[in-house]
């Protein structure tokens, strides 16, 4: 197994510290990892995890949990969604160098941009960022491509729709990162008020091809994938603004009538009201298969990190 050593010890700050060769190593360990979730395994026996949960989360962080116990790891940590707006540095500094005593790998979730970078500048140990801010969510765009290949069979030469909240949405910053590693056509659909980040367009473009829009009809008849995001209202500076944006798109069976028969439709959840129920029964719906591959895809990651995978 070519370069699994490479992964050692490695912090998950960003999808874009990762070759496009090492991601597809970790979709082809996650696959492995497939046999093992049902019956479960030791090979994380006597290592702990350390959860660092500055923001709300369900499936990030018990999709890590479970990832740790079915390879025979333990798992500490908070999950504490109220922790004070006012974050002064040496509090997240203080913490890391208390929890690196106890564990062997902290995974962080923080509201702040930067926040695990930080966080791992300060720790001896490995640090995987469960989502900074609105900036990055690299696992989740590691488990958003498995669903894709799984679904497809390949990523390469698929029409892909980002659409919803481009804007403060991190997981649609990791995922189109991600996907600029791949031969891929990137369609990106929001409100003009939640555009993908200049800089993120700037630096995908010159990989792949990039359009933008408002209208979902524009490129929806042609697409093999619509990946869908829920408006950040905790993230908008104006709950003036966030009343003008939400709402604006709707994914129900009417508007699938466009779609190709085999298009996948993704949402990293939570969901609001972006997808009708009405979709979740039909061959479209992708977004419960998500939450599931979200575990082999951080047992992957985590026997990699902690050298379980030769
Ligand atoms: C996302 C997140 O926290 O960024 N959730 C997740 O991890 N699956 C998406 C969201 O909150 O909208």
């Amino acid at each position: 197994m070519k370069g699994s050593h490479e992964f050692v010890n490695r912090d998950v700050i960003s999808i874009r510290g990762f070759t496009r060769e090492e991601i597809d190593y970790i979709l082809e360990v996650s696959r492995s990892m497939e046999s093992i979730v049902e019956r479960g395994s030791d090979m994380l026996r006597g290592k702990i995890m350390a959860e660092l949960f500055f923001e709300p989360s369900t499936r990030t962080r018990l999709s890590f949990q479970t990832a740790m116990y079915k390879l025979g790891g333990n798992v500490i940590g908070f999950a504490e969604p109220k922790v004070s707006s006012v974050w002064k540095g040496e509090t997240l500094a203080d913490t890391v160098r208390v929890v690196e005593n106890y564990a062997d790998i902290i995974v962080l979730r923080h509201p702040l941009e930067g926040a695990a970078r930080f966080a791992a500048e300060y720790a001896h140990i490995p640090v995987i960022n469960a989502g900074s801010g609105a900036e990055e969510h690299p696992t989740q765009a590691l488990l958003d491509l498995y669903t894709i290949l799984k679904a497809k069979g390949r990523i390469d030469g698929l029409n892909i729709i980002l659409m919803g909240d481009l804007r403060y949405g991190r997981t649609v910053h990791s995922l189109a990162y991600a996907l600029s590693n791949y031969d891929v056509s990137l369609h990106l659909v929001s409100p003009a008020l939640l555009r993908m980040r200049p800089e993120v367009i700037e630096d995908i473009e010159g990989q792949i091809e990039v359009s933008e829009h408002t209208d979902l009809m524009e490129v929806l008849p042609d697409a093999d994938v619509l990946y869908v995001t829920r408006i950040q209202k905790e993230r908008f500076p104006d709950l003036g603004e966030y009343e003008k944006v939400k709402g604006s798109y709707v994914i129900d069976l009417e508007v699938l009538k466009k779609a190709k028969d085999d298009l996948i439709v993704m949402h990293p959840l939570p969901r609001v009201d972006e997808i009708a129920v009405e979709v979740d029964s039909t061959p479209f719906a992708k977004y419960f298969e998500q939450v599931r591959n979200g575990v082999v895809v951080r047992m992957a990651l985590l026997a990699l990190i902690l050298g379980a995978v030769k």
